[in-house]
């Protein structure tokens, strides 16, 4: 992976088969998030980004009914925050349209 110069001091660690490996700087995945969440340990991480599909009908989703969409952020959620530290960060990237009528 070629990197940007912000993260050349950086130990980037790209996990495959959700084998998590404790000495990094910075953890990226390419799985389905809750399985790889899962793999992280309580109180690891200082800082989540999260960029959950929108739920808006953006071409590489697939829209599901509101509540439903919002049951899978929580899950989600959750699992963030039982990873990040006492004094951690979480910066979840989402969208807010929302049907009329839909809860
Ligand atoms: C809003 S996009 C993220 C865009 C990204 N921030 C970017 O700048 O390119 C949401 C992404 O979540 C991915 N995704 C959907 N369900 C997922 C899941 N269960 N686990 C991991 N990624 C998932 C989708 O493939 C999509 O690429």
């Amino acid at each position: 992976m070629n990197m940007l110069p912000l993260f050349e001091n950086t130990k980037v660690n790209v996990v495959q088969n959700n084998n998590f490996v404790e000495d990094f700087d910075v953890l990226v995945a390419c799985e389905d998030t809750l399985k790889f969440l899962e793999t992280i340990p309580d109180k690891t991480v200082e800082l989540v980004v999260s960029s959950p599909p929108y739920n808006i009908g953006k071409s590489y989703e697939d829209r599901t009914v509101f509540k439903e969409y919002l049951g899978f952020q929580k899950q989600v959620i959750e699992e963030c925050h039982r990873v990040l530290k006492s004094n951690g960060n979480f910066c979840w990237e989402v969208g807010n349209y929302m049907e009329k009528g839909e809860v």
